[in-house]
């Protein structure tokens, strides 16, 4: 008989979303009259802006037409789409990219994931903590890990605690790491880092020679113009750190799929002879052999974002989503609720009432309010009594959620 790979085994529960999804169908099965609202896994819910649903319509023409017909396109994305990427997303923040530092892909969940096959297992990984759960459960599935302790801590990972007192943004690990995952605007706290603050971890970066895994999913929420959208706003980052961006949150991409990662010519780890090699050669290797490359109708929609057009009625919809966060934040204030984040990204994160657990919350929330979130421990052990608010729902759901809670709550 075949062999599993044992370290699925070491993975605590189910992933956090189908384990809610689960919870929710229990509860909507049990009261099929409840309207339940829903602002726990944050997916969007507004229609896509016109310019980007006219080019991607445009794409599926160019489909029907033997003249513009498209059939596999290069693996790391049309140039066409990299440009329009180079020129609005990194140049006006004074970040100059080459075409081939850039790979299209459909998502940075599996980027984050697949980004794992090209180093090797000895590596010392940093998480922080709470966190996207996608760092931490990948590292376990690959093997970089032992089992996982009572609090749930895996042996081998260093988890650095983001908490109250340090704002929720991770502090410099005391020891050597070699791979550091650092989300901001963070998901799930909101919190956000400035230049100083990432200067700093590309400093530690280079004098370790450890490489940062940026994820920037949430950078076109921040408002405050002094935080940096993107890890290369800092000098040496190129050298030192890959960078995750996603269509998801940003242009309403969640059900369509298209993200892409940036891997500088200049960042480099050792081989096993200790001789330094270019990632992004192996990035590129690893995507064209596992990867075939994202549709052609998707890769048009994705560059209509950038078009002047799909650029402003874009920032309409992320608007609309950050009057939710505000809604959230200041209607659950007004209640008592202790809350982070929800200016700078889409995430409200709060302390849970009456010292409840996240667990207990979540299920308090659920069965009197009829409001679904995200218990904070789902995200690790640190976000124990906490609890996480999505700003990506309707705006009548939003403040009918609020004002149920609020009440809940008086
Ligand atoms: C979340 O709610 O944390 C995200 O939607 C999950 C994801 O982007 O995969």
């Amino acid at each position: 008989m075949a062999r599993i790979n044992d370290n699925y085994l070491k993975l605590k529960a189910g992933y956090l979303f189908p384990e809610i999804g689960r919870r929710i169908k229990a509860f909507t099965e049990a009261n099929p009259q409840a309207k339940v609202i829903r602002l726990g896994i944050g997916d969007v819910t507004r229609p896509l802006a016109p310019a980007v649903i006219e080019a991607f319509h445009r794409g599926v023409d160019d489909l029907t037409r033997v003249e513009s017909f498209m059939g596999y396109g290069p693996e790391q994305g049309y140039d066409w789409l990299i440009d329009a990427i180079i020129d609005n997303a990194f140049k006006p923040r004074g970040v100059n990219l080459k075409r081939s530092e850039i790979f299209i892909s459909d998502g940075s969940k599996c980027d984050c994931a697949n980004i794992l096959d090209i180093f090797d297992l000895g590596n010392k990984v940093a998480i922080g903590d709470p966190v996207y759960p996608v760092y931490n459960d990948t590292n376990v599935m690959v093997g970089r890990t032992g089992e996982a302790d009572s609090r749930g801590y895996y042996e081998g990972i260093v988890y650095i605690p983001c908490t109250e007192e340090n704002h929720f943004t991770p502090p410099i690990p005391q020891e050597k790491v070699d791979l550091i995952y650092l989300c901001f605007p963070n998901n799930p706290t909101g919190a956000v880092a400035g230049k100083e603050q990432l200067q700093q971890w590309v400093d530690y970066a280079r004098t370790n020679e450890a490489v940062i895994l940026f994820d920037a999913a949430y950078e076109a929420f921040i408002t405050d113009p002094a935080i940096p959208h993107s890890i290369y706003e800092i000098p040496g980052a190129e050298t030192c750190a890959i960078e995750f961006r996603s269509f998801s949150k940003t242009a309403g991409f969640t059900g369509v799929r298209c993200a892409f990662t940036v891997v500088p010519e200049a960042l480099r780890a050792r081989n096993a002879q200790g001789e330094p090699v270019a990632l992004n050669q192996l990035w590129n290797r690893r995507q064209a052999t596992k990867f075939n490359g994202v549709s052609y109708p998707v890769q048009r929609a994705a560059a209509a974002v950038y078009s002047p057009e799909g650029w402003r009625q874009n920032q309409e919809i992320i608007d609309y989503y950050m009057e939710n966060a505000r809604l959230i934040r200041e209607g659950l204030e007004d209640a008592g609720v202790t809350c982070f984040g929800g200016t700078n990204a889409p995430y409200i994160w709060l302390t849970t009432p009456a010292g409840l657990s996240s667990w207990d919350f979540f299920d308090q929330l659920l069965n009197e309010c009829h409001v679904v979130g995200t218990p904070g421990s789902g995200f690790g052990p640190s976000g124990e009594g906490y609890f996480r608010l999505s700003a990506f729902g309707q705006r009548e759901n939003v403040s009918e959620a609020v004002s149920r809670i609020r009440k809940n709550l008086a």
